[in-house]
This record gives structure tokens, C-alpha cells and sequence, in this order.
């Protein structure tokens, strides 16, 4: 296995950071990183804006929801699904853009955004820095439009934290390779029984590492997903223009 896969597979989300700044140099390979990330249509519908202010980050830290390690942190990355951009490059042409007002952009532009942030968090891990990909951003989205200046036609769709790690995080489990990889067609049969496993290996994992209250993953999935997870994202999707009715 190279080194490449071998820092994929050991992936994890750290959430303790050391008070240590990242050299320029470290943080500019791994924003060049996720610059060169392909972009359906080449659209490059994606822009980040990088927080370094102590009080940008608190502020961020509390409209995530209250997120510890996003304040300690010493970089924190909105990744933005930007079709700001591409409405201006458009007019170049004297055509208007109505693309944003589908669900489609939505969706294709989140896969872009998703992309680049996939290939920081690699980069970032490659260099010895920790990361926590942060959906909180999502709980209040329009402070985080106001706080961070975007324009019309913008979504922040998720954060990264950046930091050195001080306590590093236990591998998680995974459910069984089973439920992920599916040869030629997908398998339903004996799913129940894979998730009766991971339930009872997630359960042995919060025991193995002292974490009291840690959950089978079935009620963690439920806990979240019985409710609509962040239901400001729509209003916020509409009042940037985006449109999800076609
Ligand atoms: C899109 C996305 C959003 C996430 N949002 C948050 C978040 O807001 N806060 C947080 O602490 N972790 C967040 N996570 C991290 C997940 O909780 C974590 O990946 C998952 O529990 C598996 O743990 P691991 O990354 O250590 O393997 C997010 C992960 C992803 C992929």
C-alpha cells in the first residue's frame, strides 16, 4: 500500500488542536490542492474563504452549534458552492444565468464543493495536520453569509478545521465493507445483520475510549435523522437565489 492510501485509510477526525500556527506555506499547498480539484462542466463553482481571526472562528464556533474545535483551531475553511462567479463570467456573453434556480446546480455544485474539500482534508492529513470537516456551518446559514460577506448566488456549504493535533482520535468503525461495496448490482439481503454488527462494534468503541453516553450507530442516525437536520438550508438556498422546484 503507498503512502498516499495508506494516510486515506487511516483517515479520522481530530478535535484537539495545539495552539501552533500552520506555516503559509503548508496552508497555500493544500488550498493549491483543492484549487486544481476537477469541476463538473469546468464551472469551478467553488470558492474558500479562509478564517484566521480569532473572533471570525468564535463567532463560527457558535453558529455551528457550539463547536469547541473550530474556535481552537488555528484555520478554519468555508467551502462555498459559488455560482456568483459563474453569473458574472456569463455576461461576458450577453447570456443570463438561470442554471441556480435548479436543484441540479444544487446537487452538482455540493459534489464540486465536496471534491475540494475531500482533497484538502488529504492534503492537510499529508502534511501532518489534523481536520474535522464541520456541516455546522449549515445550522445558521445566513449569519454565516452575513459574517462572511457572500454575495448573491453563493451557499457556504461546509467547513474544515485546520490545526496541529494534540490528543489524536481513535480510528472509528466503519459499518462492514459489506453494506458499501456492492458487485454489480445492490444487495439488500443480510443488511440487517451487518448493521447489528457495527451497532455492537460502535458501542464497544465509545467503551474503549471512555466516552460515556456513546451510541449504537443505529440511535445515532435516528437522533439526527428523525428530525430535519438543519432546516434553515432552504430558506437560506432561496434567499441567495437558488431554486429547488426545478
Ligand atoms: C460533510 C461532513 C460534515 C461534518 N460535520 C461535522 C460537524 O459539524 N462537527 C463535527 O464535529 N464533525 C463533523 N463531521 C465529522 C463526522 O462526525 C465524522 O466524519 C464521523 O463521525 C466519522 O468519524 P471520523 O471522521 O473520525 O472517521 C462531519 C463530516 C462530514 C463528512
Amino acid at each position: 500500500m503507498n503512502s498516499t492510501i495508506e494516510t486515506l485509510i487511516n483517515h479520522r477526525s481530530d478535535r484537539s488542536f495545539l495552539d501552533k500556527a500552520i506555516p503559509d506555506d503548508v496552508l497555500d499547498s493544500i488550498i493549491q490542492a483543492a484549487y486544481r480539484a476537477p469541476t463538473s462542466i469546468h464551472s469551478q463553482q467553488v470558492s474558500l474563504v479562509i478564517t484566521r481571526d480569532k473572533a471570525t472562528k468564535a463567532k463560527l464556533a457558535e453558529l455551528a452549534g457550539g463547536q469547541p474545535w473550530i474556535a481552537q483551531a488555528p484555520v478554519f475553511i468555508t467551502f462555498v458552492l459559488d455560482m456568483y462567479k459563474t453569473a458574472e463570467g456569463m455576461k461576458l456573453t450577453g447570456e443570463t444565468q438561470i442554471a441556480h434556480e435548479s436543484i441540479e446546480s444544487v446537487v452538482s455544485g455540493s459534489i464540486d464543493v465536496g471534491i475540494a474539500l475531500g482533497t484538502a482534508m488529504a492534503a492537510a492529513r499529508s502534511a501532518g495536520l489534523g481536520v474535522v470537516p464541520i456541516g455546522g456551518i449549515r445550522r445558521d446559514p445566513l449569519e454565516v453569509i452575513k459574517l462572511l460577506n457572500l454575495p448573491e448566488m453563493t451557499m457556504p456549504i461546509n467547513g474544515l478545521t485546520l490545526g496541529y493535533v494534540d490528543e489524536p482520535a481513535a480510528l472509528k468503525p466503519r459499518l462492514p465493507l459489506a453494506t458499501f461495496r456492492h458487485e454489480e448490482a445492490y444487495r439488500t439481503e443480510g443488511l440487517n445483520t451487518l448493521i447489528v454488527q457495527h451497532n455492537d462494534e460502535l458501542t464497544q468503541h465509545w467503551k474503549n475510549i471512555d466516552r460515556n453516553g456513546g451510541e449504537s450507530w443505529s440511535n445515532t442516525v435516528a437522533n439526527y435523522y428523525k428530525n430535519i437536520y438543519f432546516p434553515n438550508v432552504l430558506p437560506a438556498l432561496k434567499k441567495q437565489g437558488f431554486g429547488t422546484e426545478k
